[in-house]
């Protein structure tokens, strides 16, 4: 499996990466925005992204996006082909998106906003804390990327303020915390999951 930080030679996996995450939206049935391939390309070609091949076949993908003039930096888009999930793949990805964005932007704050256990596990690993909307990006074209999400009229509803996802970052300020082992609480957060479910989900059905 080769990790590689993505470029032109790369274009032709915009169509797969772009359909697997269709299908995993379908799937999952919450927290994915769709990515067209025309948005993947311009992320395949700008340096910012890592891509995982086995020999030539796709098996994962994840991106940088940089928001408020740099202050911030999100790592989106993590995908892994259905094929290659749960050999620790995606845990490599985020490693290497992680790493790279500490590289090129190492004063940005970096973020993420997911309804997935995994991406949680991970994320905490890597030293991120979970945190409110608030202290996130307030550029809009951020938030715009939520719209393909079929939560959005949560997002909207709450003016931006909370939505099915949580808010995870990672602050650079607080470096000397980051990189230790820790263990996210599972139960807690399958918890607070099922509250919003709840609480969310009921007025938008009612
Ligand atoms: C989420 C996803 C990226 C995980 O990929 P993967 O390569 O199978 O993940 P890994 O094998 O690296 O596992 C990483 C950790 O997450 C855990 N994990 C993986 N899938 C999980 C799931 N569905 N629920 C809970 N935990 C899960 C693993 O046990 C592992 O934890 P550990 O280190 O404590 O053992 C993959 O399932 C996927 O592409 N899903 C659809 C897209 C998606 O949800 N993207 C995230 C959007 S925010």
């Amino acid at each position: 499996m080769k990790i590689v930080i993505a470029n032109e030679s790369h274009i032709k996996y915009a169509q797969v990466i772009a359909d697997t995450i269709s299908e995993s939206a379908k799937v999952r049935g919450t927290g994915i925005a769709k990515r067209s391939p025309e948005y993947i390309v311009k992320r395949l070609v700008n340096g910012n992204a890592i891509i995982a091949l086995d020999g030539d076949t796709f098996a994962g993908f994840c991106y940088i996006e940089v928001w408020g003039h740099q202050k911030f930096v999100a790592n989106s888009g993590l995908i892994v082909h259905p094929d290659f999930r749960n050999q620790g793949l995606a845990k490599k990805i985020k490693k290497a998106i992680f790493e790279l964005s500490r590289e090129k932007f190492p004063d940005a704050k970096i973020f993420g906003i997911t309804t997935g256990l995994a991406v949680m596990k991970m994320n905490y690993e890597l030293g991120y804390k979970p945190v409110t909307f608030s202290e996130l990006t307030d550029d809009p074209e951020f938030w715009k990327g939520c719209q393909t999400c079929k939560n959005f009229d949560i997002l909207t509803r709450t003016e931006q303020k909370m939505c099915l996802c949580t808010g995870m970052l990672y602050d650079p300020a607080q470096e000397k915390s980051a990189l230790q082992k820790k263990e996210v609480n599972s139960k807690a957060f399958k918890r607070l999951k099922s509250i919003k479910e709840q609480l969310f989900l009921k007025k938008k059905d009612s």
